[in-house]
């Protein structure tokens, strides 16, 4: 028997060094290769030449491997598949995707987790991204959105020491709920973002069974050039599922990387996974007509006020061949718009349009647009030109004139897809909080639509980490900003932590 073996082993060996293809290996310029195995060396035992071209080239591309991954959102999953609109929206809205009933996009999906690195795992309490991109014959169009349907802050002059705060310490390189604590016990607005984030909604079972949220609100524009404020949900038709911190405890023990394997193995089994896409709409003369403002971040659009009204299905039929190629250098932005949606007035949104183009432009390079995955479906017709990577000069007739206005130029712009406009009256600018700020109703409201197990599940789960704070003021305010939302809330939260009414009477 174990001759049997050796002499199998032996066979495959040979077999191994022996076998050919039909396609010889080349270096990057195209010359064949005559052995990838050997290093050119002064002798049998070396040292190895310099000039043994293919070894460097081969070493420097992997030197080069790794670009920079994501500030934030790192870990994520990906996948493809179709959108198809199930109601006529063109009275709203110019954009292709939704005007017409049966009409069907091709889109691209990315799935992520926040803070951690690219290799971290995705059992963590964190908000889920959850972005697509929608292959349109205007353009691409992205909506880049989170599973919950709202934010920890307002403004986007917040969101780099926000991050600073929930990333690892500097000093010590490990998550720190003294530091994200400190942080957030300045931001009363952040009350109701942690409320959900520590309930079991912290946690998604798996990709498949979280629902996603614009987040923001967005203009739509008719043909008319009449505006309607809008804000996208995604509806899981598999359900929405968490997972308890226990369960997400015994989950990491077995596979961290449970979410990207069951998406994977869901399109793999043909179980393709869909989504329902809801919109909420208000006019523009009623968007002060609310107790809280419609375009703060930090507040959901109440379903029971605001109907929502199902627009299209999304289904994920198809798995990446290649996860570089297709997940990693794929780039959404807020900023990518078509025809008939416009970014509204939203503070946090504003900045999010400068943010993501300009990281794509570290992260990918200066011409990321022309990678496969994030090219359009129509060849894009500009005179931007050049730079690192380029491989999009337009080639015109007369290649000479690479600028417009001109007698000779290629190129003119149709001023039907000129921006809508807005009169402003009576403006000011200035630099401060918004008045209408109400923190605390919208937390108050959720904790108390919750049942009991849900309830005990949150106080479990934030006092696990609020509990770990060691400054006692930090968890006062923290606990005040739950009172405020709601007194049991609060209470339950002191209690937890050892608390006592005397410690609040000072
Ligand atoms: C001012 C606030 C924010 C800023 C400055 C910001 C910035 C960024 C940056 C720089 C990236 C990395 C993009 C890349 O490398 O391609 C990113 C990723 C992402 N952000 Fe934000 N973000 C903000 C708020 C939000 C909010 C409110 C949401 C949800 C509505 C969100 C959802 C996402 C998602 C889903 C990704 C990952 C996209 C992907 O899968 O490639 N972000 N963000």
């Amino acid at each position: 028997m174990k001759n049997k073996l050796a002499s199998f082993i032996m066979l495959s060996i040979g077999l191994l060094s022996f076998s050919q293809t039909d396609q010889t290996m080349t270096t990057n310029g195209g010359v064949p290769v005559g052995d990838n195995q050997n290093s050119k060396t002064v002798g049998e035992y070396g040292p190895v030449l310099l000039e043994d071209i293919h070894l460097v080239e081969k070493l420097a591309a992997f030197d080069r491997e790794r670009i920079p991954e994501r500030v934030v959102h790192p870990r994520g999953a990906g996948a493809s598949g179709y959108f198809e609109a199930t109601k006529d929206m063109s009275a709203y809205t110019k954009a292709v995707v939704f005007a017409k009933e049966g009409k069907k996009t091709d889109l691209a999906v990315r799935f992520s987790t926040v803070i951690h690195g690219k290799g971290s795992p995705e059992t963590a309490r964190d908000p889920r991204g959850f972005a697509v991109k929608f292959y349109t014959e205007q353009g691409n169009y992205d909506i880049v959105g989170n599973n919950l349907p709202i934010f920890f802050i307002r403004d986007a002059i917040k969101f780099p020491d926000m991050v600073h705060s929930l990333k690892p310490s500097p000093v010590t390189n490990k998550q720190d709920p003294n530091r994200f604590f400190d942080f957030f016990s300045h931001v009363p607005e952040a009350t109701h973002m942690l409320t959900r984030l520590y309930t079991d909604l912290g946690i998604p079972k798996g990709y498949q069974f979280m629902n996603g949220s614009s987040v923001h609100g967005y203009k739509w524009i008719n043909k008319e050039g009449k505006v309607t404020y809008v804000k996208y949900s995604w509806v899981s038709k598999q359900g929405e599922k968490n997972l308890t911190v226990e369960e997400a405890g015994a989950q990491q023990a077995k596979d961290w990387q449970h979410a990207t394997v069951s998406l994977r193995k869901d399109i793999d089994d043909k179980n393709y996974p869909q989504w329902d896409l809801y919109v909420q709409m208000i006019k523009p003369e009623d968007i002060h007509s609310f107790d809280f403002w419609p375009l703060d971040a930090t507040k959901d659009w109440p379903a029971d006020k605001i109907e929502k009204i199902k627009i299209g299905t999304m289904t994920l039929n198809e798995n990446p061949v290649n996860y570089f190629e297709q997940v990693e250098s794929i780039a959404f932005s807020p900023g990518a718009l078509i025809p008939g949606v416009e970014p509204s007035e939203d503070k946090l949104l504003q900045g999010r349009l400068f943010s993501y183009f300009d990281t794509q432009r570290h992260r990918l390079g200066p011409n990321f647009l022309q990678l496969e995955i994030n090219k359009p479906l129509e060849e894009p017709n500009n005179y931007n030109s050049d730079s690192w990577n380029s491989a999009g000069n337009k080639r015109f007739e007369n290649p000479d004139v690479n600028y417009q206005p001109s007698e000779k130029a290629a190129l003119a712009e149709d001023h039907q897809f000129k921006q809508s406009e807005t009169t402003l009256t009576d403006v000011t600018i200035t630099q401060k909080k918004i008045s209408k700020t109400n923190d605390f109703a919208q937390p108050g409201e959720f904790y108390r639509s919750l049942n009991k197990q849900q309830q005990d599940n949150l106080i479990k789960n934030l006092t696990g980490d609020l509990g770990q704070v060691t400054d006692k003021n930090i968890q006062k305010t923290m606990i005040g900003y739950f009172y405020r939302a709601d007194r049991d809330f609060g209470m339950r939260v002191a209690k937890e932590l050892g608390f006592s009414q005397k410690d609040f009477m000072n």
